[in-house]
């Protein structure tokens, strides 16, 4: 009997989230308003990608933001949107191209961001980012995007995978390093040209995991730098860098760690 009742009831609470998710109150005004004023952005510089995104209609009663194109919102996040994509929307705006940050400020509940191919040398607005206090994935692949923007990304403190391959990485390392971003377990910063000074900046790192360094530029170590091949982190990759082989061999050695390599130019 007892039991019955438990189970009836977690099927009422369930069917009852079910319907809340589902219904036409799925998203959050301030967040659906937040969208549009990112289309508004986007088919401003972009005409084109107005049928891109025609999900994204302004129409109160019918429209439920959690069902647009690349936004999705988690059944238990009670509407608030938690990945949302503009992958490749920006990528021919023919002004320098500079993305306000500030557009971003309504997701607060956002854990995954891609802002991938499009081409952003830096941002505007950098108030933006350190409001996204539960953004887990930052997917920055393929921009245009200088060492001097490193140091704004560290108030964003539950990171946990940082995507920067193909950007222009190469100098210009934050100096305090990433002091803020405690969780971060995965980062990509292969294919930006980046030299072995950066590995202080590394340092801090402390949950670190997966660290991608393939296709720079490292050639030489100084002993301060390496210490950031000690830490925790378990998969190391530096292939197609002239300095594979001295530190897959100083990995190997210290902590046989799972080490990729490949294309060694050394
Ligand atoms: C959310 O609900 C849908 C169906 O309503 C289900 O397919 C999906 O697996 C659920 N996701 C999570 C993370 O529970
Ligand atoms: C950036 O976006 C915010 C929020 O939409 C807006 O208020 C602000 O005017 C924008 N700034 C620039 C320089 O476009
Ligand atoms: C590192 O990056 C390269 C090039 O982007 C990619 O092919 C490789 O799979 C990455 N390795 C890891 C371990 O993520």
């Amino acid at each position: 009997m007892k039991l019955g009742l438990i189970i009836s009831s977690l099927f009422y609470f369930m069917t009852l989230m079910l319907i809340q998710n589902e219904g036409c109150n799925g998203c959050v005004e301030n967040e659906r308003m937040g969208l549009l004023e990112i289309k508004k952005y986007i088919v401003s510089q972009v005409e084109y990608y107005n049928k891109e995104l025609s999900s994204w209609v302004d129409d109160r009663d019918h429209s439920n933001c959690c069902s647009w194109k690349r936004v999705k919102c988690s059944n238990f996040s009670s509407g608030h949107i938690t990945k949302l994509s503009i992958q490749g929307l920006l990528f021919a705006t023919p002004h320098p191209n500079m993305l306000n940050i500030s557009l971003f400020r309504p997701f607060e509940e956002l854990r995954l961001l891609d802002l991938s191919l499009n081409g952003f040398r830096g941002w505007i607005g950098n108030k933006g980012f350190p409001r996204l206090k539960k953004l887990e994935t930052l997917d920055l692949t393929n921009n245009n995007l200088k060492g001097s923007i490193l140091s704004s990304l560290n108030g964003l403190t539950a990171l946990k995978t940082l995507k920067l391959s193909y950007n222009s990485i190469y100098n210009n390392y934050p100096t305090q390093g990433f002091p803020r971003l405690k969780k971060l377990e995965t980062l990509d910063l292969s294919w930006n040209g980046i030299e072995s000074s950066i590995l202080p900046s590394l340092n801090g790192l402390a949950a670190l995991k997966t660290l991608n360094l393939s296709y720079n530029s490292m050639r030489n170590f100084s002993p301060q730098g390496m210490f950031v091949f000690y830490n925790l982190f378990t998969t190391l990759s530096v292939d197609g860098n002239f300095v594979c082989l001295v530190v897959v061999l100083m990995s190997y050695i210290t902590h046989g760690f799972n080490v990729y390599f490949q294309n060694c130019t050394d």
